[in-house]
Parts: structure tokens; sequence; C-alpha cells
């Protein structure tokens, strides 16, 4: 029985915009995306068994294939026509879950990149692309991690140059939202705003964090949806505590803020206890592959 280790980084939305309802039922989306130096631990214990489970520290998790960890490695032993091999996946988990924070996806991810770093790099990236894509929607990001463009489902990846440096305080409310039900409320409205997308990446070549959370923008944050006066007041108190920038993640329910000073990140953490009991600080992480 052999055994890997990995982390799995968490992921957030710098931005999120969708551009168009597609006809298979997904949406075109156009994000910035940042990996995040908060993550779960991944165990994987390969074994000859030709079956696949997974154990995670919270119980209501699904150990079968419904867990996208169990997924992407049934997916990736397929792939190398390895099927006599099996896989139980131990994950402990840190990042909160139905927060926007791509967790599952980060969970697969992990799988994936460790499966192949075992087997030599056997899959090259675009292949392990086109593996994570089939996984979910955010597996592609979550296995070569960084800040990237992510477009279509968002399994387009280009890589953009690195954030600067800086603290994310994320907060997440003790409610989750439905990714199917946000993306049917889109549906029902005419989208108002869009993020200045080009203008962000321009700021990240320049290096300009400032810049940068100044046009941080999520479209789902316009859906007149109760849950969001919560996500809006959390955003107050981040930039009353001296955030850059905040925004929501994905279809949320976290919402972080960017703090360039990191005893301004630490205090707007404990500042905002009387708000949200899930608070993290973190940092951007780079590339991961
Ligand atoms: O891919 P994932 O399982 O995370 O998506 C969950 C649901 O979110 C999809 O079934 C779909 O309703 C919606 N979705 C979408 N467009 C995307 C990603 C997700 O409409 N790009």
């Amino acid at each position: 029985m052999t055994e890997i280790e990995e982390t799995a980084y968490a992921k957030l939305n710098i931005s999120l915009d969708v551009s168009a309802k597609r006809a298979d039922g997904y949406h075109d989306m156009v994000m910035i995306m940042q990996s995040v130096s908060l993550g779960d631990d991944v165990s994987i214990s390969l074994n000859d068994s030709g079956r696949f489970s997974a154990r995670c520290d919270l119980r209501y998790l699904p150990s079968d294939d419904r867990n996208l960890a169990v997924k992407a490695a049934r997916a990736y032993l397929t792939k190398l026509g390895k099927n006599d091999l099996g896989a139980e996946i131990e994950i402990k988990k840190r990042v909160p879950v139905g927060a926007g924070m791509g967790g599952g996806s980060a969970d697969a991810a992990a799988v994936l990149r460790a499966l192949n770093r075992h087997f030599g790099g056997a899959l090259e990236d675009g292949e392990l692309n086109a593996l994570a894509a089939t996984v979910g929607s955010d597996v592609a990001f979550c296995t070569f991690g960084g800040t990237m463009l992510a477009k279509g489902r968002g399994e387009i990846l280009q890589a953009l140059p690195d954030m600067p440096d800086c603290r994310f305080v994320i907060c997440k409310p003790d409610f989750s939202i439905s990714t199917p039900e946000l993306f049917g409320k889109l549906d029902k409205v005419s989208v108002r705003h869009h993020p200045d997308t080009a203008g962000m990446i321009a700021a990240l070549e320049k290096g300009e964090l400032r810049e940068l959370c100044r046009r941080m923008y999520n479209v789902f944050e316009d859906i007149d949806d109760r849950r969001m006066r919560t996500v809006s007041d959390i955003k107050s108190a981040l930039l009353d505590c001296g955030a850059w920038g905040s925004v929501m993640t994905g279809t949320g329910s976290a919402v972080f803020g960017v703090f360039e000073d990191a005893g301004k990140a630490e205090k707007a953490k404990e500042e905002l206890s009387r708000l949200v009991d899930f608070r993290a600080v973190a940092s951007p992480v780079g590339r991961l592959v």
C-alpha cells in the first residue's frame, strides 16, 4: 500500500462575471481566481482492491462517488488504464463547506495532483486540465492554482501574474447558498454591473494591489436575496477595518476582504466576531503545478 499526502488549497474569486447561459444549461463565466493558503489535508492510500472510498472528519460528507475526491481518483486511474488499483482517501476539512471556496473541488484537485506526481507526471498539463474538468467546474483551476483567468465553465485557464502579497480575511456566515438556485435567480434578472476584468488584469500586470482591490466584483451580489444583506454587512465591516476591497467568492456564502497589512487583517478577524463565527486569515498561494 502506498500513501500520498497533499494539501487541497481553497480558491477565492477575485472577480466573477457570467457572460451567457449555454444550451447545456451551464453558464459561461469570466473569473479571476486565486488559490489561498487555507486548505484541507488529503491523504490517499493506493491499494489493489479496485474500490474507491473517502473518509472525512465531517461525517455528513459523502464517502462514495458523490465525493469529488473519489470521482477524481477513479477518473485518474481509469484514464491510466490501472483498473486493478483502488484508493482510500482521508480528508481533514479546514475549508468551510458551502462557502464558494471550492472545497470539494480542491480535494479532487489535490487527488489529481498527488496521483499525477506519484505516476511520474503521466498526464501532461492539457490532459490533466481536461480530466479535471470532467470531475467538476472548479476542479481544473484548483489543480493548477495560482492567479488565473478562468472562462467557459471555469475550465479554460490562462495564467496571470501572481497576485501581490496580501492577507485575505475570510468570513463564512452560518448559512450556505445553493449554487443552482443562485444561477436560476440570475437567469431571471438582467445583470446591471459587470466587473472590469481587463482593468484587473492590467492592475495585476503592474503589481498594483489597490487598483485590483478597487475593481473586485461578483455579479451574484446584485441578486435581490435577503442573504445578500448579510453579505453586504460583512463587506462593510471589513472595509471599515481597513480592507482595500471586499467581495463574495463564487456563489457564496463566504466573503473576504483584502488587507495589505497583516496586523490590520488579524484585528479585522477579531472585530468581525460580532457578525460571523467562521473567520480565517490566509495568503495568496502561487502555481501548484
Ligand atoms: O459544476 P458544478 O457541479 O459545481 O455546478 C453546480 C451547478 O451550478 C450546475 O448544475 C449548474 O446548475 C450551475 N452552474 C452553471 N454554470 C457554471 C457552473 C455551475 O450554471 N459555469
